[in-house]
């Protein structure tokens, strides 16, 4: 993964002209273009009246999950903790919502505005253990330049 490179389309993309759904859906095709180990790339975001979060554009497989309550699977609990997870086995984990049986792993950051969660960015993986800090680091200042898109 060349991070430079991604921060640099990415950085184009909200440069231009589009709505804020098909920045999101040009990011999103951008990171699972690639990043080899990136196999969904999708963003949930904040219902606050309802306490949920809506599935927004994403690439890859279509989901059933297209509303998942705070608190629920890793989607819930990022929104809830407002920070970075990192399952590299989600065998492992019981608030698990299994999306498809081929998914190994997940990596789920929120996107902050004024302290406040709005959005994240949820990445599954068909390779077992793949994310190191490079990911994190990556997606983390990604989350936090498209955050003006909110
Ligand atoms: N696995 C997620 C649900 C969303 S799908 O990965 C698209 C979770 O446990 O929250």
């Amino acid at each position: 993964m060349n991070n430079e490179k991604i921060h640099r389309l990415v950085d184009e993309i909200l440069a231009d002209n589009n709505s804020q759904k098909e920045k999101l859906k040009a990011i999103c095709s951008i990171l699972k273009q690639e990043v080899y180990h990136y196999d969904w790339v999708g963003f949930y975001i904040l219902d606050k009246s309802q306490n949920i979060l809506v599935l927004g554009p994403y690439v890859g497989k279509p989901t059933d999950h297209t509303k998942i309550p705070v608190g629920k699977g890793v989607c819930g609990q990022v929104a809830q903790n407002c920070s970075t997870m990192v399952v590299q086995d989600v065998s492992n984990i019981d608030n698990y919502i299994a999306c498809s049986i081929d998914v190994q792993s997940e990596i789920v950051v929120p996107i902050m505005k004024d302290n406040n969660f709005i959005a994240e960015i949820d990445i599954d993986s068909h390779a077992f253990a793949p994310f190191t800090n490079r990911d994190k680091e990556l997606l983390e200042t990604i989350s936090a330049k498209i955050k003006e898109l909110f």
